[in-house]
Parts: structure tokens; sequence; C-alpha cells
């Protein structure tokens, strides 16, 4: 069984970069082609009414830029294993914006960590890997 179109959800954390090591080689296993995708979450807020506008555009800005540098070196790690990803950053709830790329792109697998930025260090499994298994149209590889 092969897979022609790798999508990795990376969010810089430990787990996922275990995952982009395993995407990477699985990539060149099956001359596949991967895309690396980081989702920025919506500003998470109590009252609403008492953030200013530009506190949350202020936010939106250093939350992409952070994505995108976690993004560049994922994007070099892939490289200096010869595999040119696309990369992109989406706007949204994580397992959600993966899963309606991996639809429009025609993607075949979905590559996560385990775990994550967000969770217990106990955790067992976080919630956008659960999500994905449970709810997407691909096969999913939970990475650990
Ligand atoms: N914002 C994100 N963008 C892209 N991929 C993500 C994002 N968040 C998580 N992932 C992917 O999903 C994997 C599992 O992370 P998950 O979010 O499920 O765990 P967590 O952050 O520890 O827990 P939780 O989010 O439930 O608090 C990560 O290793 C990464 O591959
Ligand atoms: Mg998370």
């Amino acid at each position: 069984m092969g897979f022609k179109k790798i999508v990795l959800g990376y969010d810089g954390s430990e787990p996922s970069k275990k995952a982009l090591e395993k995407a990477v080689e699985l990539t060149k296993e099956f001359e596949a082609e991967l895309f690396i995708v980081a989702v920025v979450k919506p500003f998470e807020f109590a009252a609403i009414d008492y953030i200013p506008t530009e506190e949350i555009e202020k936010y939106e800005k250093e939350e992409i830029s952070k994505e995108k540098t976690f993004l560049n070196e994922a994007e070099e790690y892939a490289r200096s294993k010869g595999v040119g990803p696309f990369t992109k950053v989406l706007e949204g709830e994580p397992a959600e914006e993966l899963m309606d790329f991996a639809d429009e792109n025609g993607c075949d697998l979905i590559v996560v960590g385990y775990r994550g930025k967000g969770g217990f260090k106990k955790l067992l499994l976080g919630s956008t890997a659960g999500n994905l298994v449970k709810y997407a149209n691909q096969s999913v590889l939970i990475v650990k």
C-alpha cells in the first residue's frame, strides 16, 4: 500500500518533530508529495468585549510569524533529507483545518504526533490527534 500525498500537522512540539521525521521517510519511500501545515488557533478569551481589536490583530500576527518559523525549520529538515515540501499556515481549529486541507488537496495520509504543545505531560493522546483518528476521511498516522 502506498501513499501519494502526505500532509503533516506541525506545531513545533517534540512529538511533531518525530512525526516530521517519519513523514519525510514515508515521502521518500513512496515517492510522494509532502505538505507541512501549521494551524494558528483563534484568539481565546472569556470576555470578548474587553479585548481591543489591535490586541487580537497583534496576537494573530505574532502567532502566524511563530508558526512560519516552525515551518521554516521543518522545511529545512525535509530539504536536508532530499524532500522539498509545500508549507502552509492556516487559521482555525487544528484538527478541522488539517482535515479540510487533506480533503481539498487530495491527500491520502495525515501524519501527526501523539501529543503537541498544549497537552499535559501525562496526556495519552492529544485532542487534535484524537479528533483526526475519529473524523478524518484519510488514513492517519499517529507517531509516538
Ligand atoms: N496547531 C497545530 N497545527 C498543526 N499541527 C498540529 C497543531 N496542533 C497539534 N498538531 C499536530 O497534532 C499532534 C498532536 O497534538 P495535540 O494538539 O493532539 O496534542 P496536545 O497539544 O498535547 O493536546 P491538546 O491540544 O488536546 O491540549 C502534534 O504533535 C502535531 O503533529
Ligand atoms: Mg494541541
